[in-house]
């Protein structure tokens, strides 16, 4: 067990352990199967590991674990539940020293970017996808990635659907929705349909 599993093993419930274990676990994969370098591998599995380290701490933790750094910018007041991608991104450099590339796997896990990097995207729908999930609309994700070729059109495939399922879930419960998740449906759009 490394240092960063130490870690959330201590300060994380067991299901959320388990969840980011998983993650991590199914980023590797991908990863591996995408043939990526090994510095890529190490990182995917570092993020997974760390994505939702911030998760259970409450929401003015973590909005003040952020405003050490930078100032909250409305778009987040807005949307308080993806609060900890960027606490958690902020709070494993603190704890970790973990290098920009991991850091922007954390910071857009649950809303994503339009300019993800294909690490980011990767963590972006392990998230949705990973074994334990077990939600109805992650089970039909996980089913529709699992039986397909797997390349990087896959990758934007998936984090298309992974948007939609966000954007469909948050309107019809009356939720706010983070504009940067509404950017990244919009980009992958315009992939998907290139
Ligand atoms: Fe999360
Ligand atoms: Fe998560």
């Amino acid at each position: 067990m490394n240092s960063f599993e130490e870690y959330i093993k201590k300060n994380l419930s067991k299901p959320r352990y388990e969840h980011s274990v998983s993650v991590a676990e199914t980023a590797k994969k991908i990863g591996e199967g995408l043939g990526l370098p090994d510095r890529d591998i190490t990182e995917l599995y570092t993020a997974g590991l760390c994505h939702d380290i911030a998760k259970e701490l409450p929401k003015d933790e973590q909005a003040k674990i952020i405003e050490k750094h930078q100032t909250l910018s409305e778009d987040d007041k807005i949307s308080r539940s993806t609060l900890h991608q960027l606490a958690g991104a902020y709070l494993a450099r603190e704890l970790f020293g973990i290098n920009d590339r991991i850091f922007g796997m954390i910071r857009y896990h649950c809303t994503g970017s339009p300019d993800m990097t294909l690490c980011e995207k990767i963590i972006f729908i392990s998230d949705y996808i990973e074994p334990l999930r077990e939600h109805k609309s992650c089970v039909l994700l996980r089913e529709y990635f699992i039986k397909r070729k797997l390349d990087t059109r896959l990758i934007d495939l998936t984090a298309l659907k992974c948007c939609k399922r966000t954007l469909d879930l948050l309107s019809a419960k009356g939720y706010p929705i983070h504009p940067l998740t509404v950017q990244t449906y919009e980009k992958l759009k315009k992939i998907a349909y290139e």
